[in-house]
Order: structure tokens, then C-alpha cells, then sequence
């Protein structure tokens, strides 16, 4: 009798121990709109390197439209997460994607798109980790009006190709940043042709700006900016399709992921001069880092947090990621 009373004692304290074993595992989530590109791998890979360094679970899952997020949402619910960062296909969900994460009991940062309420107004109480838009988009202006000095281009004989996607708002942050200084260097607003894209990658890109360059075939010189580097890319891949030269072609990008260094890579310079490099390492690691510290140590992240850019081009790129740290 006693023999087995001290069995099932033993038995029961395992359990509890398993239990609060289970119990203290930390958890987190992060999902991202487009995972196949190289901006969303890089932070994903530094959030894995948060993840590491503290000994939480990251569970990375891709959604590329609102119904797949939802059911990732209840997915990490389901595993036992405590919270997650987001990079929404759509902000306008917002409200939706905090609902859900109320249901499931997790906690919720967004990074790089900050969620909007129905009214279109960024909301406040959801952390959010972004870029600083305007002022990236305006180092974006700044390197394309000194390119277009160091070829000696007059501003009223180019044609400058927006690739926008404007329900996106830090993507019109983006490109009004990069047109505020080509205006204020003399560049004429009706030169400057919209590209709506329909997604945020290369090839949207690349058919949004034919339409444009077809549509104006009579101006030669251009000049593209948008959202990301892929918007750019696009730009500079459908220049190339109808026979502009790279001399006559000047494209600056933000991101500074494999995208923009592949094509730095390549062995004679294209329309694509260069970009304004940002951190995913600061995007991926620290928002990881900082939803363990919410979890694990109820320390509430930072509301907004806004990281910068650095330009880089062709000969200057290894050395601007030495300086970020994302070599
Ligand atoms: C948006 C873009 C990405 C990247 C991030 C940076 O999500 O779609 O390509 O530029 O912003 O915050």
C-alpha cells in the first residue's frame, strides 16, 4: 500500500513538473505577408537569431492574403504561442487581426505596415516597428537628383515612373518623400507618371511601368522609385524591355536585401544605381527580442518605433552592411 502511494505521488509530481515545464516554453510568432522575399527571409533569420540567443520557439508562417492570416492567427493559438509580430498582407484588417488575437490570447506587435482602423487612421495601441518613410523616401530623391547631376541631365527632359501602391500608406510616405526633393531640384510635376502596381513585387513592377514608358515613348531619360527595391527592379527590367539604356535609366531602391546586392553584383552596372539600405535586423531581431521581454517578462514594447536608412550603390554596399551589422 505504501509502496504504491509513493508511486502515484511520484507519478503525480512528474506530472506537475512536465506541466509547468510546458507552461514556462516561450512561444512566439511571426508572420509575414510575402515570404518569399529576401527583406522578409533576413528577418526572419535575425528573429531565429532572438530566438536562439533566449531559448524561445519561433514559429515563422508566410500569408499572403487576409484569410490565410486569420487561420494562422487561431494556427499559433492552437500551438501554444503568447504572441506574435505581424507584417500584414492588407492593413486594413486591423481590426480584425487584433480581435483574433484577443480570441486566441496572444499578444500582438506589427512591423514594417502598421494597421489602420476603418477611418484609414494608423492604430496607436497596437507596438509597431516601421521604417521612417518620408525621410527614406526623401534620401531616395536625394540620390537620384545627384546621379541625374553627375550625367549632366536637365530635370525638364526626364520622365519619372512612381511605382506605387497606394493603399499602402508607408509606401505613399515612400514615394511623396522621393518626388518632394526631385520637385524641389526643379523637376516638373507632370513628368512624374503613376505605375500602380497590383502586388508589391518585381513583376507587378515591371508591368505597371511599361504601361507608363509605352504610354510616354517620347521622353528618353528616366528616373523610377517606389515602395521597395522589387518595385524598383520592376521599373528597371521594363526600361530595359523596350530598349532604354542603362545611361539612360536611374532607379534607386529600399531595402538593400539579396534583390538590390544581386543585381550590384552583376558584372556591368544597370538602371538600378542603388538603394537606400534598411535594417531587418532591427525589424526581425528586435521585435522578437522585444515580444519575449512582453511575454516572458511582462516589459511592454515600445508604441513606435522608427528605424532609418543608409544609401548604398554598386561600390559602397559591402561596406554600408559592415556599418548595419547585416553582413
Ligand atoms: C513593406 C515592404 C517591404 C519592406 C518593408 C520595410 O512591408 O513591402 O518590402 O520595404 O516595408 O519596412
Amino acid at each position: 500500500m505504501r509502496f504504491l502511494k509513493t508511486a502515484l505521488l511520484a507519478g503525480a509530481l512528474a506530472v506537475t513538473a512536465l506541466v509547468s515545464a510546458y507552461a514556462q516554453e516561450t512561444k512566439i510568432g511571426f508572420i509575414v505577408k510575402q515570404p518569399e522575399e529576401p527583406w522578409f527571409q533576413d528577418e526572419w533569420k535575425f528573429a531565429d537569431q532572438a530566438a536562439k540567443e533566449k531559448g524561445f520557439t519561433l514559429v515563422k508562417i508566410g500569408a499572403e492574403d487576409g484569410e490565410k492570416l486569420m487561420s494562422a492567427i487561431d494556427n499559433l493559438g492552437a500551438q501554444g504561442v503568447q504572441g506574435f509580430i505581424v507584417c500584414t498582407p492588407d492593413v486594413k484588417l486591423g481590426p480584425g487581426i487584433i480581435a483574433k488575437a484577443e480570441a486566441n490570447s496572444l499578444k500582438l506587435m506589427t512591423v514594417d505596415d502598421r494597421l489602420v482602423s476603418a477611418d484609414g487612421k494608423p492604430i496607436e495601441s497596437v507596438p509597431h516597428m516601421g521604417i521612417s518613410a518620408t525621410k527614406i523616401g526623401e534620401a531616395v530623391g536625394q540620390a537620384i537628383v545627384e546621379e541625374m547631376k553627375a550625367r549632366g541631365w536637365k530635370p525638364e527632359e526626364v520622365g519619372a515612373i512612381r511605382v506605387s501602391y497606394d493603399q499602402l500608406p508607408t509606401a505613399v510616405d515612400r514615394v511623396e518623400g522621393a518626388i518632394s526633393v526631385l520637385k524641389a531640384n526643379g523637376f516638373k510635376a507632370e513628368n512624374i507618371f503613376d505605375a500602380p502596381q497590383a502586388k508589391t513585387d518585381t513583376e507587378a513592377a515591371l508591368n505597371a511601368a511599361t504601361v507608363v514608358l509605352n504610354a510616354h515613348a517620347g521622353l528618353k531619360k528616366w528616373v523610377a522609385f517606389g515602395l521597395n527595391d522589387e518595385a524598383v527592379l520592376g521599373a528597371v527590367r521594363a526600361s530595359e524591355s523596350v530598349g532604354i539604356a542603362p545611361a539612360n535609366m536611374i532607379g534607386v531602391g529600399i531595402g538593400g536585401a539579396d534583390s538590390a546586392i544581386n543585381e550590384f553584383k552583376k558584372p556591368a552596372a544597370t538602371g538600378f544605381v542603388g538603394t537606400v539600405i534598411i535594417s531587418p535586423k532591427r525589424h526581425g531581431y528586435e521585435t522578437a527580442l522585444n515580444m519575449y521581454d512582453w511575454v516572458a517578462n511582462n516589459k511592454e514594447p515600445e508604441k513606435l518605433i522608427l528605424t532609418s536608412g543608409a544609401l548604398a550603390k554598386r561600390d559602397t554596399y559591402e561596406a554600408v552592411r559592415k556599418d548595419l551589422g547585416i553582413e
